[in-house]
Parts: structure tokens; C-alpha cells; sequence
């Protein structure tokens, strides 16, 4: 008898008969080798982890084994969605522990909303650029997407109000704090125009929300959701990743009655539950802010590095750039002169050992090529500037050998 393999090919599913390796994952790959300044992923810097305060937490949690390594309810531990309720109350959003459903990290809540809310076809408008994981999820799930003009405050009012009019869409999609990838903000009066149009038209919103608390300069924004009326009808996601670590992976959503009990099967479906010891963790986590240690440093240090690829980032990049000067998040976000492809840039840089990515994952035309994503979080001041050398070596090389024929 022989054991040796056959060929087999499985019928996958439709949706992923074709799918090729995620181009951004293999990027990823790619710039973690040794000796590579990434500003390519966005992901904390690992100093900053507030580690004393996560292991009391998980003491805590662990202290009660019975319950912290136990199945867990779909909509998430009471005692964890009272505290959300209680911080979204201070934010301004009225709330109650069932008015939140504890997620996988917000990337669930963007699959929850996927899948309870769009059928094949249904039209999503999102702001362009915007958040490639969610194109994916809500993609998956059948959406048509319509990018809305967006200028250096976020989406457009009057081109949010003429698409809306045009598609009649099934939701928007926003994000409206130091947003992934540009690390724009939509200030108040903006949120207050474009709550307006949300209420005027009847539409739904999903607010994805996982940036706010790294702020480094301007005024703290409530978030749309807090507008009178907008809580009827926005999902606000929000999540542990940014503000403390993406391994614990929650997050939680904020929404309507209306859809609350589609969002608990749907989830039941997916995992039954969020992980319960890091539920009972994060509870006893967010119930002790004392504790925290490194988060006013981290957002000192944070901010610092975001000053220094502001003032660097530019003698790398051609003339006419575009460079999106954000108070918070992540990134930062260059369109450069329509001549340059950031795809065929990326090679060049590669070589030069620093990465970056490419901005047209991010757009729902992937023919606009003239855009790239920077994080300035995960590196330090004095590796910003020699990766900002590396991209201007880059960009001189690319230039003779590409633009110059
Ligand atoms: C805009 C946006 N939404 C959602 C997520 C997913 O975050 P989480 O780690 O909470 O799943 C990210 C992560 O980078 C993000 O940038």
C-alpha cells in the first residue's frame, strides 16, 4: 500500500477560487527582514506595551478560573460591556452594557457588520483612500464599493450628499480619526455636516474608531456616533489593539438595538465568543486606568517621531508631493505627482533597504498608483532619518532608471 500524496485539487469556494497571496502580507514579509527600516506596517512599538498593568490584569482574570476559562456568552462578559457602556457614557454616547457587543478585534465588527448587513450588489461609499481590510471583508461579503471625494478633513459633505442621492447605499463607511492609511481627522463641524446628511437621508454609518486615543496635538472630537440622533443609526467599532496591544485581539462595537440580535447569531456563527480571559483581563484593565503607565509617554514619544518624518519626509519625495500632516494615529499619507508608480517604486527601496506601501491597495480605483503609506510609530528618530535617506536614494534611482525615458 502506498502512503505517497496525490494530487488533489479542492472546490474552494467562489469568492476565493482565484485568491492570490495578499500582496500586503507579502510585503509585510518582506521589509521584516533584518536590516530593513520598515515604515510599511502598523503596528506599536513593543517598548510602549504596558506590560505591569497586562499581567496584574491577567492575574486578576486568572484569580477566577471558574469564570475567566470558561465558555463565554456571544455578546461578551457583563462585566466588560459595563465598563465599554460606562467609558462610551463619558464620551458622550449614552450607554448600556447591551448596547455593546465585545468583538475579535474591530476586524470582526467590520465582518459582523459584512455579514449582517450586505447582500451582493448592495453599494457601500467609502472615503478614498481607506482601510484595505475593510474593502476585503465587505468585498467578501458581496459590496459594491463608490469612493466619496474626501479633501485634508476627511469625505466631502456635498460629495457624500450627491452619492448618497446617486446609490442610495446600504451603509458609509468612515473613519474619522487620524484615519488609516491618509492620518487625516475630520474636524467638529465637518462630523456635525456630514451627521446632517446621515440623519437627513436615513443612512446607516459604521464609525471604525481604533485611532482616537493616540492623539498628539489638536482637540479631543467626539466621534459622530455622539451627535444627537446618530446613535440610532451608526455601529461605532472600537478596540483594545492601538491603545493597548493588537495580541489581545478586542475590540467591541457600540450599536443600535435594530441590529443588535443579527450581530449576536452572526457572531455565535463565527466563534461563539471572544476569548473569555482576555474579556475578564481587559475588564479589570480598563477599570484600572491607574495603572497605566507608559500611555503619556507613548503618546509623547509618538508624537515626536510624527514631527520628525514631517519635517523629514519631504527632501525624499518629488516636487508637488502631497503630504497629509495628521495630530494622531499611525500614518501619514503622500500623493505624488501622477507620473510616479509606488508599485514599481517599491523594488527600488527594497534594495535601499527601507519599505513603505504602496497607497493603491487602498483605493477602489487600484489604477490610481501615485500613493504610499508611512508609519511613523514603530521606528525611532534617528532610524526615521536614515530610512527617509534610503527612500530619497530610492526615489533618485527610480526616477533616472523609470521616468527618465
Ligand atoms: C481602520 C482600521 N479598522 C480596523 C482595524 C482592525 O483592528 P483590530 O486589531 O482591532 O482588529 C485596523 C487595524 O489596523 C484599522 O486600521
Amino acid at each position: 500500500m502506498t502512503t505517497g500524496q496525490h494530487e488533489f485539487t479542492p472546490r474552494l469556494a467562489h469568492n476565493f477560487s482565484d485568491t492570490e497571496d495578499s500582496p500586503v502580507r507579502a510585503l509585510l514579509d518582506l521589509v521584516s527582514r533584518p536590516g530593513v527600516i520598515s515604515f510599511a506596517g502598523g503596528v506599536p512599538d513593543p517598548t510602549y506595551f504596558d506590560l505591569d498593568a497586562i499581567r496584574s490584569a491577567y492575574d486578576a482574570a486568572l484569580s477566577r478560573p471558574e469564570r475567566a476559562l470558561q465558555y463565554s456568552s456571544s455578546d461578551g462578559e457583563l462585566e466588560l460591556r459595563e465598563i465599554i457602556a460606562a467609558n462610551l457614557t463619558d464620551e458622550g454616547i449614552p450607554s448600556q452594557a447591551e448596547d455593546v457587543l465585545v468583538t475579535t478585534g474591530s476586524q470582526q465588527g467590520l465582518t459582523l457588520m459584512g455579514q449582517v448587513m450586505i447582500d451582493q450588489g448592495d453599494v457601500i461609499l467609502v472615503e478614498d483612500p481607506t482601510y484595505l481590510a475593510a474593502l476585503q471583508t465587505f468585498g467578501l461579503a458581496g459590496a459594491h464599493f463608490v469612493a466619496v471625494d474626501c479633501d485634508d478633513d476627511g469625505v466631502v459633505p456635498e460629495a457624500l450628499e450627491k452619492a448618497i442621492e446617486l446609490h442610495q447605499p446600504k451603509l458609509v463607511y468612515l473613519i474619522p480619526s487620524y484615519q488609516n492609511p491618509s492620518g487625516r481627522t475630520m474636524p467638529a463641524q465637518r462630523r456635525r455636516d456630514v451627521a446632517d446628511i446621515l440623519l437627513r437621508t436615513r443612512t446607516m454609518l459604521i464609525e471604525d474608531d481604533p485611532y482616537s486615543s493616540l492623539r498628539y496635538s489638536g482637540e479631543h472630537l467626539e466621534p459622530i456616533c455622539a451627535i444627537e440622533g446618530m446613535a440610532a443609526q451608526t455601529a461605532l467599532l472600537q478596540t483594545l489593539s492601538k491603545s493597548v496591544a493588537p495580541g489581545i485581539r478586542l475590540g467591541w462595537a457600540r450599536v443600535p438595538a435594530s441590529i443588535r440580535d443579527a450581530l449576536i447569531v452572526g457572531k455565535q456563527a463565527i466563534d461563539l465568543h471572544s476569548s473569555t480571559v482576555d474579556q475578564y483581563a481587559a475588564a479589570h484593565y480598563l477599570a484600572h486606568p491607574e495603572t497605566h503607565q507608559s500611555d503619556a509617554e507613548k503618546l509623547e514619544v509618538y508624537g515626536q517621531r510624527l514631527r520628525t518624518m514631517v519635517r523629514e519626509l519631504p527632501r525624499a519625495l518629488p516636487e508637488g508631493t502631497h503630504v497629509t500632516s495628521p495630530s494622531g494615529g499611525m500614518f501619514l499619507w503622500a500623493e505624488l505627482p501622477e507620473a510616479y508608480d509606488t508599485d514599481a517604486l517599491l523594488p527600488y527601496a527594497m534594495r535601499e533597504g527601507v519599505g513603505f506601501v504602496p497607497g493603491s491597495s487602498f483605493h477602489v480605483d487600484t489604477s490610481i498608483r501615485n500613493t504610499m503609506r508611512i508609519s511613523f510609530v514603530t521606528n525611532a528618530e534617528s532610524e526615521i532619518v536614515e530610512g527617509v535617506t534610503r527612500l530619497a536614494r530610492a526615489v533618485e534611482a527610480y526616477e533616472a532608471e523609470q521616468l527618465a525615458a
